[in-house]
């Protein structure tokens, strides 16, 4: 009998087990899931574009061309033939690289050109209007891609931003919003009332015939068909009459380089990223070797020793960037000892779980030897195993908001992430010093992020953001939130995030994303707390490669942004 009643109660007990949930176990509420290719983009009509011609059997160097000039269409707040970008792509066999197709200045750009003659940045000259374009790289850039990996014809890539180009685009509420808030600025940069200069609401239909016909002086000319002939006289005539400085010469002579992207390894994760003139990839080298040491998952998402620690990791790199980054074609950056686990671990040894460091007592490190929210995002993988991660931008809101009417598209005001002058702020409150300064030709710092990480080997993750200088800690955010926290690809998009950027000393956190107990918390160790009046911190579209080899997509419901696949 007693045997019999043990034999109960351990049947009771196994039944109970199996039946009680695991109360810490997580059920992840995943995105789109497919088994073969997928785009994540800003719009749901570009994500559709790239799909289509990864399933005419093209691969996702085909589609990124598709997605790329789809997104000029459906996007014109930063998609663009009129701005620049980064590629960083791993191939179906392990190989990576990266694209640097960034805008570069002027060749009649000087060091002082923002300057008045008391020696004072002159408000605005850097972000609105023509002096503010940098020379557009896109248009070289797709072309590059295309020589070295494309296997359709440049012209069945064009065909689709074409066809949507005649057609329209429908306005989304978000884009009526962006449209009707950046109105007064288009009238400003701009001699005439440009196209999208109307009060939208959502469901109107935007048609851009002028960009049609761009795109088929591309298709028939190829590169020329931009920066020769008639679209480079439109652009160049336009900004002339601005009072702009670029010349059909710049136009001619520019040219998009192939890069090594920075890699580093994360525990057992390897991280492709772009390399400079980006600063998204060196700063977040450092800001992982410096996390590296310490068992962050057991700290939980989001916890306040978790954004303790990413915080102070995020002001040292930040510190280093304004210092020491710029373009590698005119100054020598010192990458691999700002790699090290040995200098970035020593640059957290003052760091303390009780109080707060102040950004005014962290300086660049000491190196013995050495001598700009409104960009976008797309993540593609296809069916062969290639991945592709570009980050492409106009720099703020529609660029310069300078518009040539006759060609269609919006110009850059990139030449605001150079740095006017040493100590003074540009757009995104970022600081830079006489590595970023304005010299003729040389690429403007960015902190364009586009990234591709490996696991034990094979791809794990596809993934980057807009954001200005936010960039760099969303996507550093999002890879911790899967691989540390456990949470999906779509989860990990989601999820409220936080920025440091050393200066201004101040930990930005996402409008609604962390409790009063939690900005207390901070505020009681030292840390200055912005929350609410902030912009969101980023956009980050991603693709997760599961264990089973499907692709899990993670499209920011910050925007209109989608993943699309089969
Ligand atoms: N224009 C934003 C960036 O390149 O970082």
């Amino acid at each position: 009998m007693k045997k019999i009643l043990t034999l109960f109660v351990i049947s009771l007990l196994i039944i109970q087990c199996k039946e009680t949930p695991n109360k810490n176990a997580k059920i992840i509420e995943r995105g789109l899931i497919t088994s073969n290719a997928m785009v994540v983009c800003a719009r749901p009509e570009a994500s559709a574009i790239g799909i289509d011609i990864m399933k005419q059997g093209g691969n996702a160097f085909d589609a990124m061309i598709a997605t790329d000039l789809a997104l000029t269409v459906a996007y014109p707040f930063a998609g663009n033939i009129g701005g620049g970008g980064f590629m960083v792509y791993r191939t179906k066999d392990g190989k990576t690289g990266a694209l640097d197709y960034r805008e570069k200045a002027p060749m009649a750009a000087s060091k002082n050109m923002y300057l008045d003659k008391d020696g004072n940045v002159i408000k605005g000259k850097s972000t609105l209007g023509a002096m503010a374009i940098g020379i557009p790289g896109t248009v070289a850039g797709l072309f590059e891609v295309h020589e070295k990996f494309g296997s359709l014809p440049f012209e069945k890539l064009i065909q689709p931003a074409i066809n949507l180009a005649k057609k329209g685009v429908v306005v989304t509420k978000k884009q009526a919003e962006r449209l009707n808030k950046y109105k007064k600025y288009f009238t400003e940069a701009n001699d005439h009332t440009i196209l999208l200069d109307k009060e939208w609401k959502e469901g109107d239909t935007i048609k851009y015939p002028n960009l049609a016909e761009t795109f088929t002086r591309i298709k028939e000319q190829g590169r020329d068909g931009f920066y020769k002939g008639k679209t480079a006289d439109m652009l160049v005539n336009y900004v002339h009459k601005l009072g702009g400085i670029i010349t059909k010469k710049d136009l001619e002579s520019y040219n998009a380089k192939w890069r090594k992207p920075v890699e580093f390894t994360y525990k057992d994760l390897k991280i492709i990223a772009m390399s400079p003139p980006s600063s998204g990839g060196i700063c977040n080298a450092q800001i992982f070797k410096a996390l590296e040491p310490y068992d962050i998952a057991s700290y939980g998402h989001n916890s306040l020793k978790a954004i303790q620690l990413i915080t102070e990791a995020e002001r040292r790199a930040y510190a280093d960037r304004s210092y020491f980054l710029g373009d590698p074609d005119f100054v020598r950056i010192p990458l691999d000892t700002l790699m090290s686990a040995n200098y970035t671990q020593k640059r957290m040894a003052d760091f303390s779980w009780y109080k707060a460091t102040l950004s005014a007592d962290v300086k660049h490190g000491n190196i013995v030897g050495y001598e700009s929210d409104e960009t976008t995002h797309y993540s593609i993988v296809d069916k062969f195993g290639n991945a592709i991660a570009v980050t492409t931008t106009l720099n703020g809101a529609y660029g310069s908001k300078v518009y040539v009417s006759d060609g269609g598209f919006f110009l850059n005001n990139e030449m605001d992430d150079f740095s006017s002058k040493p100590g003074t702020p540009n757009m995104f409150g970022l600081l830079g010093a006489e590595a970023n300064a304005i010299r003729p030709e040389k690429r403007m710092l960015s902190s364009m992020t586009p990234t591709i990480v490996e696991k034990d080997g094979k791809l794990f993750m596809v993934v980057g953001s807009p954001g200005g200088s936010t960039i760099i800690t969303s996507v550093m955010q999002t890879i911790l939130n899967v691989y540390e926290f456990g949470l999906g690809m779509q989860e990990a998009v989601d999820a409220p995030r936080f920025h440091h950027q050393w200066l201004p000393d101040v930990v930005v956190l996402e409008p609604k994303g962390f409790d009063s107990i939690m900005v207390k918390n901070l505020e009681d160790k030292g840390y200055h707390i912005s929350q609410g009046k902030t912009r969101i911190i980023g956009k980050v579209d991603a693709i997760l490669r599961l264990p089973d080899g499907s692709l899990e997509g993670g499209a920011d419901h910050r925007g209109d942004d989608k993943a699309i696949g089969f």
